[in-house]
């Protein structure tokens, strides 16, 4: 129970990484928000959780004015959070030449601004201590095809996560990334592609990963149960690329 009496707020909470790490929070005793943007029966994700236990919030992240309606959400239900996980996201992948003004703005606004307005908005929610977890790429390390804005939007979050570890060390949170590599979730089937195109892109990712496998959620959330419990104190600024080893491939 390493959460027990600890309050979260993991957005993207309904698929994937957010989906897993919810669940995990939620076995290790906190009490739990978790958003996303479609409205969804949390008795269809969560086979036990008690509704005094687990919260849901449906919000666009890449609005200021839902993010603000988020903040008042998370007031009125905890007052304070110890734990947040700021994880939404999404991925589009197309050369420069063919990104156009609204894949920048979807992709720009979903993973930077939202995660950097959310963060603004919680400001003075957090407890002392608390622990703030951004989730970007270990894609941002890569020269991969197509990741142009992607990869900026997760640069960018990597780099928010430096320069808020000083700004709120003085308040007592601590400001951390974890970056996945290509893990085992639904973002794959948003990319719009058909089986086929899907399964060679599973492939050739794979054939990068030394173990062999993409990373499954599980091993994210517990990277996260780590950096948001007692015994990563000491850790701020600081980012874990959680990717199977393909960031040391030669
Ligand atoms: N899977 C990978 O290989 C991988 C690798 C590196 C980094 N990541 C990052 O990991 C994070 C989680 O991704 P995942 O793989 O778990 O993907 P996922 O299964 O598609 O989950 C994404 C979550 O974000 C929510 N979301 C997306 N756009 C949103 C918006 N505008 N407003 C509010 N919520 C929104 C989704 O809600 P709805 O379903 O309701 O839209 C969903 O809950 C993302 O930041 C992603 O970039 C993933």
């Amino acid at each position: 129970m390493r959460l027990q009496n600890k309050t979260a707020l993991i957005t993207g909470g309904t698929s994937g990484i957010g989906l897993a790490t919810a669940q995990l929070f939620l076995n290790e005793g906190a009490r739990v928000i978790i958003t996303g943007q479609k409205e969804v029966a949390l008795t269809d994700l969560f086979s036990q959780y008690s509704s005094d236990q687990l919260y849901y919030f449906a919000y666009d992240t890449s609005k200021i004015s839902e993010i603000e309606r988020l903040a008042e959400f998370v007031q009125n239900t905890f007052e304070s959070i110890d734990v947040a996980f700021i994880n939404a996201g999404i991925a589009k992948f197309a050369a420069l030449e063919d990104i156009s003004e609204d894949l920048f703005d979807q992709v720009i606004n979903t993973n930077f601004k939202g995660m950097f307005f959310t963060l603004q908005k919680l400001s003075p929610l957090f407890t002392n201590p608390a622990s703030v977890i951004l989730t970007a790429s270990s894609g941002i390390h890569k020269a991969h095809w197509g990741s142009s804005v992607y990869s900026a939007s997760k640069a960018a979050v990597r780099n928010l996560a430096v320069t808020l570890s000083n700004e709120w060390i003085s308040r007592g949170i601590r400001v951390n990334v974890v970056s996945p590599g290509s893990t085992e979730t639904a973002l794959f089937q948003k990319l719009g592609l058909n089986t086929e195109q899907l399964n060679g892109m599973k492939d050739s990712l794979i054939s990068n990963i030394p173990n062999g496998r993409l990373v499954l959620p599980e091993e994210i959330a517990n990277t996260v149960l780590y950096l948001a419990s007692s015994g990563s104190e000491s850790q701020t600024g600081t980012e874990i690329i959680v990717d199977g080893g393909a960031f040391l491939k030669v």
